[in-house]
Parts: C-alpha cells; sequence; structure tokens
C-alpha cells in the first residue's frame, strides 16, 4: 500500500481562518468585472473556474449579467460542428453589449481558441483575445495587452500545466456539488476526436494538491467531488522525493477517505484502461458512487479499429461483464456516434444490440460530425449520408428511453440514499437530489433536511428521467 499522507483534519476553526489569513492577503477589487459563460465538457467548467480565481487574484469581481460585465470571456468547445456554431452564435450577442461599452474586452478561451488560434480574430473582430487551455496563467498579461490597445492571442501548449496550485473560485455553485480537475489532455487518439489537439499532451496532477482540494471543499460543506479527466483510468503520479507512485484506484481511495460524508464520482473512464482494482475499490467504499460512464462510441470492431479505439466489442463487453460482477447493481452510461465513416446498417445493429446487452441507465448519443484535422478526417471520407445518420440516432435515442425507464424501474420499492440538492425545478414543496447511481430523485419537502445532507427515500414511481418518492425514517438494511 502506498502511503500518501492524508492531510491531518483540524476542528479548530479559528486556526484554519489563521492559516487562511496568512497564506494571502485579501485582494483589492480593481473595479472591473469578469463574465464567463461556459460550453462543452465538465471540464471546461471547471477551467472557467480556474479563470475566475486566476483573475480574482488580480482583482476582478464575477458577475452573472455580462451587461455590467467589463471583460467577457466565452469557453468554448470544438467537439462536433454545431458546438461552434452555437459559440460563433453567442458572439453576435456580445456585439450588442460592446456596442454599448466599447471598453468592454471580449475573449474567446478553451478548446476553439486552441484550434482556430489567431484566425478567430480575423474571422471574428470583436474578439480582442484568444487564450488556449494551457494559458491561463497569462490572462492578466493579456488583458493589459488589450487594455493598451493592441489584440492579444497565447495558445501555448504545456507538457506540464495542472494549475494544481490554484484554488478555484466556484462559479454557480450549489456548494453541494464541485468538479475537480485530477489531470489535463489526453494521449489517445481517437481519429474522430479533436481533443488531443485542443488540450495537448496527457499530464497527472499532484495528487496531495487534488486531497487538499478535496478535503478543503468538504470543510467548506461540499458533499461530492467529481474527479475529471478525459481518461481519469491514466491517472499515474510520482512523488519524486518519496518515489511513491499513484494510480487512479489509489487516488479514488484517497479521495473516499477524506470523508465517509463526501461522495465520490468521476468522469470519463476510457473500457481499453478501466482496471479491476478501480472496480473493487468502486466496491469497498460506501461513498465511491457505483455509477461508471464508459463510452463504447460504437458496437463494431471494425468501426472500432477505424476509430483507434484499441478495443474490440469483445473487450467492451468483458469490461461491462466485470463492473456487474464486482459491483452489483452499478448504474452505467455511454457515449455513441452514429453514421462513422463507412458505418453499414449491420456495424450499426452491432451498436443497437450493445445497447441490448448492457442495458445502459443512460448515454449521450450523437451523430458523427468531421473535425478538421483529426485521423479521420484526413483518413477517411464522412460518406454516411445526414438522413442515414439521423435515422440511426432516433433509433438508439429511442431504444435508450426504454432502458432509462426500466433501469429506473428496478429502484421501485427500494430506499435510496438520496444527497438532498435543492428545490425540484418542477414544484417548490419537492427537494431533488441524486442517489449513488446518478439518478435524479424528488419526494416532498420536510423540515427536517436541508441541502447537503442525506435523506433516505422510498421510490414509488419513476418516469424516464426521474424517482419519485417518499423520506422514509430508518436507514437500508444492509
Ligand atoms: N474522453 C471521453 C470523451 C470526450 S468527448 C472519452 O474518451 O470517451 C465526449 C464525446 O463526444 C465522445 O465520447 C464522443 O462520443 C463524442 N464525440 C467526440 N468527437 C465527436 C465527433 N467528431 N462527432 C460526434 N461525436 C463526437
Ligand atoms: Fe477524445 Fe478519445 Fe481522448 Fe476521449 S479518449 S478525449 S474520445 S481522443
Ligand atoms: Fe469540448 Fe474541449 Fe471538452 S472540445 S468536450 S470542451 S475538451
Amino acid at each position: 500500500m502506498i502511503g500518501l499522507d492524508i492531510p491531518e483534519k483540524t476542528h479548530d476553526e479559528s486556526k484554519q481562518g489563521e492559516a487562511l489569513m496568512l497564506e494571502k492577503s485579501p485582494v483589492v477589487s480593481n473595479g472591473r468585472k469578469l463574465y464567463i459563460e461556459s460550453y462543452g465538457c465538465a471540464m471546461n467548467f471547471s477551467d472557467s473556474e480556474i479563470v475566475a480565481s486566476i483573475l480574482s487574484d488580480k482583482g476582478f469581481e464575477t458577475t452573472n449579467n455580462f451587461n455590467e460585465a467589463d471583460v467577457v470571456f466565452i469557453n468554448t468547445c470544438s467537439i462536433r460542428e454545431n458546438a461552434e456554431l452555437r459559440v460563433r452564435n453567442r458572439l453576435q450577442h456580445f456585439k450588442n453589449a460592446k456596442a454599448k461599452n466599447p471598453g468592454m474586452v471580449v475573449g474567446v478561451l478553451g478548446c476553439m481558441a486552441e484550434r482556430l488560434k489567431s484566425k478567430f480574430l480575423e474571422e471574428e473582430k470583436l474578439v480582442d483575445v484568444v487564450v488556449g487551455p494551457d494559458a491561463y496563467r497569462d490572462l492578466p498579461n493579456l488583458i493589459e495587452q488589450v487594455d493598451s490597445g493592441q489584440k492579444a492571442v497565447n495558445v501555448l501548449l504545456s507538457r506540464e500545466e495542472t494549475y494544481a496550485d490554484i484554488n478555484p473560485v466556484r462559479l454557480n455553485t450549489n456548494g453541494i456539488n464541485a468538479f475537480v480537475s485530477i489531470m489535463r489532455g489526453c494521449d489517445n487518439m481517437c481519429s474522430f476526436c479533436v481533443v488531443p489537439f485542443t488540450r495537448g499532451r496527457e499530464r497527472s496532477r499532484d495528487a496531495h494538491s487534488i486531497i487538499k482540494e478535496c478535503q478543503d471543499l468538504f470543510d467548506q460543506g461540499y458533499r461530492e467531488v467529481t474527479l475529471l479527466g478525459q481518461n481519469v483510468d491514466s491517472y499515474k503520479w510520482t512523488n519524486e522525493e518519496t518515489t511513491e507512485h499513484v494510480n487512479f484506484a489509489r487516488l479514488l481511495e484517497l479521495t473516499a477517505l477524506v470523508s465517509p460524508d463526501l461522495r465520490v464520482r468521476f468522469s470519463t473512464s476510457h473500457p481499453k484502461d478501466i482496471t479491476d482494482e478501480v472496480l473493487h475499490t468502486i466496491a469497498k467504499y460506501e461513498n465511491i458512487c457505483n455509477y461508471i460512464h464508459l463510452p463504447v462510441q460504437s458496437g463494431n470492431s471494425r468501426i472500432l479499429d477505424m476509430m483507434n479505439r484499441t478495443y474490440t466489442r469483445e473487450w467492451y463487453i468483458d469490461r461491462i461483464d466485470a463492473i456487474r460482477r464486482i459491483i452489483p447493481g452499478c448504474a452505467i452510461s455511454t457515449d455513441v456516434i452514429t453514421g462513422f465513416c463507412t458505418e453499414t446498417d449491420e456495424e450499426h445493429q452491432d451498436t443497437v444490440s450493445m445497447m441490448d446487452y448492457v442495458q445502459y441507465d443512460y448515454a449521450y448519443m450523437f451523430m458523427y460530425s468531421e473535425r478538421p484535422g483529426t485521423l479521420a478526417a484526413k483518413r477517411y471520407a464522412d460518406d454516411i449520408p445526414e438522413e442515414v445518420k439521423k435515422a440511426r440516432l432516433q433509433e438508439i435515442v429511442a431504444k435508450q428511453q426504454q432502458y432509462s425507464l426500466v433501469r429506473l424501474q428496478t429502484q421501485l420499492g427500494k430506499v435510496q440514499k438520496v444527497l438532498i440538492e435543492g428545490t425540484s425545478k418542477k414544484s417548490e414543496n419537492d427537494f431533488c437530489g441524486r442517489n449513488d447511481q446518478n439518478a435524479m430523485v424528488v419526494f416532498p419537502k420536510s423540515d427536517k433536511y436541508k441541502p447537503g445532507q442525506y435523506a433516505y427515500v422510498m421510490a414509488e414511481s419513476c418516469t424516464t428521467a426521474t424517482i419519485i418518492g417518499k423520506l422514509v425514517d430508518a436507514p437500508p438494511t444492509p
């Protein structure tokens, strides 16, 4: 067993305050306001919190109203063409605000900034600054450059940057769930995917800094962390002084040990890398949630090979069987792409039969969108007609609807341990929260409970997306 120290807990709050004051002197506001809007995956949302932290150290305050902002950032996604179109449309909206306030700085951050680099400044005249995902520490300088009348670009990718020392400013937070980034970049070269180009090489963050961030979150009242990476199973970090090695299974364990009341989730797992050791760790700790997002992309081995996913249908099924064996009742979700280059109807049916085999709890489903510069764009023609991609997508969406319902129905009559997140969107009188398997659970409020607490709820009925139930007093008997 590797002996990474878990920070000693201190219950003397005055001491914590003192330590904080010693670490940081209060930042004086510079009178300027930052508005930041995020698109794409959780990684991007987490990065926006790093950006907010870097700028708040320079005196910027954050605002939710872009009309009153002095600096407006849009943190962008390039994963599909549609994602980029949405950003372009949104930039048009910023035009009016900038017309009213010509001093406003407009910046494009994230994956689209990295993909298009300085081309962005030519294409979108309104944009003043373009910054890639590894260059956020440079933002204060870049803003100064814009203030002095120039346009500014930094899209350098790094092999080391993990922003490990930066304490994110939580944006739009409910104070209960938080994302914690554990690694950056991706070394896989899935042929359809733009991420290795926009996010650079994979690197893992210092394990101590991850555990410290989780501990701090817990101390502030947060009760759920989601460990983020494009491929969390390849997390690996070595402490150069002690030569201790921490892999993903160990990192999960260390996070779980922060407190039994801190729920631990993670995303995304890669079928080629997820190990039995990780599965046994999930099974061992009650607070590591029984939910795995394991993107399959396609159920056909020839297509998987063309996608360069480096596993076969049989390998994927073996991993599913391992999950079912080691963590009975574990929820599984997936990502699927329809109409990848040369995919035949029979090959598409292999994806459909995979869905029948696994009976996913949830799925994110997409039509293939060719991305410039990717291996697939260079090697293969995007030859499946749009209507065929769409028809295949509709078929799997309908199938998933059925299984989402079937999976929630298996919970009926069972007691759910729910972390209460807040008031239900549909009814003021109901709380909502998630169970261990990540299903949304809605139930009538009670004075005895408030958000951030765990409640036990008997599942009485369900839709395809929500379990509806009522509070019960007794915890379930193990
Ligand atoms: N790192 C994760 C996925 C990140 S992208 C993984 O390896 O699974 C999220 C999802 O977007 C992918 O799983 C894939 O299903 C989808 N996606 C990526 N590139 C795409 C493209 N060019 N067209 C359509 N969907 C794509
Ligand atoms: Fe893209 Fe594949 Fe990396 Fe996921 S694992 S980010 S799909 S290259
Ligand atoms: Fe999009 Fe970049 Fe995430 S392309 S999905 S924001 S890593």
